[in-house]
């Protein structure tokens, strides 16, 4: 017996067809809408910078991992260096400060940390039990420290050994944990060092461990579930653009058991952007920002300590395969995933050519293979040629290269006027663009801008003719554009506050 169809079944049949449209939309990449997204920074993958508050409470905050320490010794007058950068003794005859004096820690807790050196290895004391050395290249057979401030001088420490001494510049070449360290803090006590922190990191890494696994979970949830709403979706959409990209890291890929220090629960919240993407019909630009080992060194790549590991070992190339393959396969079937970055800029000083060009090659394939369609987006190396992935971009399709251009991080700009910085757009910026925007090469990307420079006290109306002459060049792009980021307790580089104070026009 013939049933009429029901209504509900129509309404079925055709949204069936209406997603057929869709998806079949997508399979037209060749046609491509070009991309006006926005940088959903600072939200799974943490850079303190943008959001300051969330450091606040973590118990010596100073202290964290990655912190970069360098000790003077009060009575000597000269800083403790690891000889030859490491592989033998410490000593204290260095009269200026860099890479050698330079002390990263590891926390272990808010009290007590392993210190690794320039090449790598870490403190600890000799089978004397007393001479302090950097040859171990087991932090766990190393040395565990503590340091102590001085109660009213925070800049004034002591160093505890894991023998229950404390450091002593004797000599400038005899450094040995053999104090009792119970002196009145004077310049003439060879125990006292004067502290200089040279650098802090404060990404994912830190704000995890700093917190420790008690209230991590509790502090980042916090954060996820305040930082990007479904509101901004909705502002996103309503504002002129068509995309977001989305930094992750790798650790979301083992939600809900990351490993330590990360906490599980990002997996929900960037399945939370993909329902909230799709809703309000943003193409979604995802983008593994932090690599196992770190691929550049600095916090937004969750860097530990400042080393760039990723790539020195199989491991980490094949678990960032691995990474990409989860994440492509979990979203393949959601009709926003429109691209995927295979890594946010592998850093030239670190990461060879060929090893990326072999991680690009294998990571290109496993997007493939869950998604035929999806643009696959190759990062630039930062410092790297700008051309040098063309060869490797040659065998794909559907390829983009990213570039990220801010008139930032060189001290070209530092004392550029506001025309200047606007010319240096419009000429230097264009014409780099230009040379890499090629009828049959790969797509280009400026998958990070912001509308901020060195620049003091600019005017309203000087943002807005920067941020439009952005616009306009980089809207030449053949892919797109993304500005770094939609929230950032910094003005400027808050796309939101831009767009809201009339600073950017869409
Ligand atoms: C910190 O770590 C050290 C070394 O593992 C340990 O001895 C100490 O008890 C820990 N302190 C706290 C407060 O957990
Ligand atoms: C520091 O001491 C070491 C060990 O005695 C010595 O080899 C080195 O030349 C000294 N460096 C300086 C800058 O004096
Ligand atoms: C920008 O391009 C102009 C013209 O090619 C060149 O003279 C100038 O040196 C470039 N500026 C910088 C800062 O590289």
């Amino acid at each position: 017996m013939k049933t009429p169809i029901s209504k509900r079944q129509l309404l079925g049949i055709v949204s069936l067809f209406a997603l057929f449209i869709i998806s079949d939309g997508r399979t037209l990449n060749t046609n491509h809408q070009k991309i006006r997204a926005v940088n959903l920074g600072g939200w799974l993958v943490t850079e303190g910078w943008m959001k300051p508050s969330l450091f606040d409470s973590i118990p010596n905050k100073d202290f964290l991992d990655g912190a970069a320490l360098q000790f003077k010794s009060k009575t000597i007058g000269k800083y403790l260096a690891a000889e030859l950068g490491g592989g033998t003794i410490i000593v204290a005859n260095r009269s200026s400060a860099s890479g050698w004096e330079t002390f990263r820690l590891w926390r272990i807790n808010e009290t007590s940390f392993h210190m690794r050196v320039f090449n790598k290895q870490f403190l600890g004391l000799d089978s004397t039990g007393i001479n302090l050395v950097a040859v171990s290249n087991n932090y766990q057979t190393s040395g565990v420290f503590q340091i102590i401030r001085k109660s009213d001088d925070s800049n004034r420490v002591r160093i505890l050994a894991p023998n229950g001494f404390y450091l002593q510049a004797k000599t400038e070449d005899v450094v040995t944990a053999d104090s009792k360290g119970d002196g009145q803090w004077r310049d003439d006590d060879p125990s006292v060092f004067e502290l200089t922190i040279a650098q802090r990191l404060q990404g994912e890494y830190q704000v995890t461990h700093g917190y420790g696994p008690l209230k991590a979970p509790q502090i980042m949830k916090n954060h996820w579930s305040t930082f990007i709403v479904e509101n901004d979706f909705k502002f996103i959409a309503t504002s002129g653009l068509n995309a977001v990209r989305i930094p992750v890291g790798w650790w979301t890929a083992s939600d809900p058991t990351p490993p330590k220090p990360y906490v599980g629960g990002s997996l929900q919240y960037l399945d939370m952007a993909f329902l909230w993407a799709k809703k309000y019909n943003l193409k979604v630009i995802l983008d593994l920002h932090a690599a196992p080992g770190s691929q550049n060194g600095f916090e937004h790549s969750s860097s530990r300590d400042g080393f760039i590991e990723w790539g020195q070992t199989e491991e980490t190339i094949q678990e960032t395969v691995r990474v990409i393959e989860f994440f492509t396969s979990r979203y393949a079937n959601n009709p926003s995933l429109y691209a995927v970055e295979l890594i946010n800029e592998p850093n030239a000083n670190g990461v060879s050519l060929s090893i990326l060009t072999k991680y690009y090659e294998a990571g290109y394939k496993v997007v493939r293979k869950h998604a035929p369609d999806a643009f696959v987006i190759l990062s630039n190396r930062l410092g790297g040629d700008s051309k040098e992935l063309f060869p490797v971009a040659s065998g794909m399709t559907n390829v983009v290269i990213d570039v990220h251009y801010y008139n930032l991080f060189s001290s070209i700009f530092d004392d550029m006027t506001v025309e200047q910085n606007i010319d240096f757009v419009q000429t230097n910026r264009s014409n780099e663009l230009q040379a890499i925007t090629t009828s049959n090469g790969p797509l280009t990307f400026v998958g990070e801008w912001v509308a901020e420079w060195q620049v003091r006290g600019a005017t309203k109306e000087e943002y807005q003719r920067f941020s439009k002459a952005q616009l306009d060049v980089f809207g030449r792009a053949s892919f797109g554009w993304a500005y770094w980021s939609l929230k950032n307790v910094n003005n400027h580089w808050s796309m939101d506050w831009m767009i809201k104070n009339g600073y950017i026009n869409l």
